[in-house]
């Protein structure tokens, strides 16, 4: 259906892509493996025509194509979900996804019955119940990812490509997209699918394309192949995962949390947090699980001090009751918050990647900063591997997964004694992964505190001393690492 022959691709400083040959097939889900910075989503953006300006040939059906613009590429029948989504959060579904496409009547004028009822038809198709009049911006980053889906429905697109689509999606929600893969491939289309997620990959991906530093390393079969082969071919070597030495617990408690209680921004007598205590000990990493919408993301956002108006209890550190009214008293009492959407809260993406890294631990417009900026992007560029050609990179220029390790590096350059992260390695490669799991397990080491909020079981499995499940803003259960399993955290969680 689609091919690539020989495409090249260069950024200043960078080659992204290297005479990229890839293959993909109709009827079957056409996965992409690759490290962070290998050049997934610069090939895909090429295949849409966000980039014109490269070397090669694309193949579309037997017929050498050349996308002037990304219409261009929509009529053609190619349609993109983004890694970093795109809607327009002041518009509700509707208008998102009939932008520049809009239905009329017989009078010229906008048909907004007829848009919303087909709107209304795709949300259920993809059981997302919600109305389609609600702005996108009141909607989880689930959800807008499953309205970029509809998008894709909508335009009826013979090539779906979609760039780590489960990275901020629920179990259920991916179990929900992969059905609906499912039916997209019995109607013939042709998926392409970049994950990180390899049991994802095993389960749904029929073909299997690596790359590596923007070579095209080996194609073939997923039903040919092991993970620890595809792991092998992806980083050149084998990566093992060492679960952490769970450590006992009579240390020192360093945080406490007391009847922490969050009500809902609208709805007067429904909490978001519902009397929510516990304690964190000196170096302890303590895993939180629960489902999307558990209120685990509003339970650190409270806690640092993002809602001081609607929150009720208290807060202790070191067995005495702090005042938290902004995140900056947070950071004065030395807590970090690595937050879960490093595109709209993680990062200021048309800064630097040193300016970035300073953000937080650096006094702003020191006239000295600038060295000791440098001295810092330096450190955690080589501590973190952090791919980028300089410090002066702007970040929007990253991967993904560089950007995340970015907003660590942001983070940890304060050095926290409290260090709390919601989804830290998502859209992070398996490599990656490991180096940063490295990094939390030496942080606990030195006797930090850690919380780690994490929808991936084999990474509070990995990582947590003790694990918390929470749903519907309440803490439903508490189990040693030692004693947890995927079983018991999902019973738990639903
Ligand atoms: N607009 C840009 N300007 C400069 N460099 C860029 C730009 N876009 C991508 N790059 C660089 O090109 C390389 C490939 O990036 P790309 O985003 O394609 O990686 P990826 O395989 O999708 O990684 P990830 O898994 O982290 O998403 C990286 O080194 C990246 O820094
Ligand atoms: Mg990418």
């Amino acid at each position: 259906m689609l091919k690539t022959i020989n495409i090249s691709k260069s950024f200043p400083g960078v080659k992204a892509l290297n005479e990229v040959n890839l293959t993909f097939y109709p009827s079957k889900v056409n996965a992409i493996l690759g490290e962070n910075g290998a050049g997934k989503s610069t090939l895909l953006k090429i295949l849409t025509g966000v980039y014109t300006d490269y070397e090669g040939e694309i193949v579309l059906n037997e017929k050498t194509v050349r996308f002037k613009n990304i219409k261009d590429a929509q009529k053609a029948g190619i349609a993109i979900i983004h890694q970093e989504l795109n809607l327009i959060p002041a518009l509700n579904i509707v208008e998102n996804l009939f932008l520049g496409k809009e239905i009329h009547n017989s009078w010229g004028l906008l048909d907004t019955f007829k848009m919303t009822q087909i709107t209304k038809d795709l949300l259920h198709k993809l059981e997302l119940n919600i109305s389609p009049t609600t702005l996108v911006e009141n909607l989880k980053v689930g959800e807008q990812q499953l309205v970029e889906i509809a998008k894709a429905l909508l335009a009826d697109a013979q090539v779906i490509l979609m760039d780590e689509p489960t990275s901020a999606l629920s179990d259920k929600e991916i179990e929900n997209l992969h059905r609906i893969i499912a039916d997209l491939k019995k109607e013939g289309k042709t998926i392409v699918y970049i994950s990180h997620k390899m049991d994802e990959l095993f389960r749904i991906a029929d073909t299997y394309m690596v790359m590596r530093d923007g070579n095209s390393i080996d194609a073939g079969e997923i039903s040919q192949t092991t993970e620890q082969d595809l792991i092998r071919k992806m980083v050149g070597r084998e990566v093992l995962i060492q679960k952490k030495q769970v450590s006992n617990n009579d240390k020192n408690t360093i945080l406490s949390i007391n009847n922490l209680t969050l009500s809902h921004h609208i709805l007067k007598n429904q909490n978001l947090l519902d009397n929510i205590s516990f304690d964190l000990k000196e170096g302890e990493i303590l895993g939180i699980f629960g489902l999307m919408g558990a209120g685990r993301t509003e339970l650190l956002q409270t806690i640092f001090g993002v809602n001081p108006a609607k929150s009720k209890g208290t807060v202790s550190i070191n067995n005495q009751v702090v005042s938290i009214k902004a995140p900056k008293d947070a950071i004065k009492h030395g807590m970090a918050f690595v937050t879960e959407d490093r595109k709209t809260e993680g990062l200021v993406l048309g800064m630097n990647v040193a300016s970035n890294i300073s953000l937080t631990s650096l006094p702003e417009n020191s006239l000295l900063n600038e060295k000791s900026e440098q001295r810092l992007a330096k450190e955690y560029i080589s501590a973190l591997a952090i791919k980028t050609p300089s410090a002066q990179q702007l970040c929007v220029n990253l991967s993904g997964g560089n950007q995340q390790k970015v907003v660590l590096a942001k983070w940890l350059a304060t050095s926290p004694g409290i260090l709390m992260l919601d989804e830290p390695t998502r859209g992070i490669d398996i490599n990656a992964k490991n180096e940063i799991y490295e990094i939390i397990k030496k942080l606990a080491g030195e006797g930090k505190s850690i919380i780690l909020v994490s929808s991936e079981i084999p990474e509070l499995l990995a990582l947590a001393d003790r694990i918390l499940v929470m749903a519907e803003g309440k803490i439903k259960a508490e189990f040693p690492a030692d004693e947890a399993n995927e079983d018991k955290l999902l019973k738990a969680a639903i």
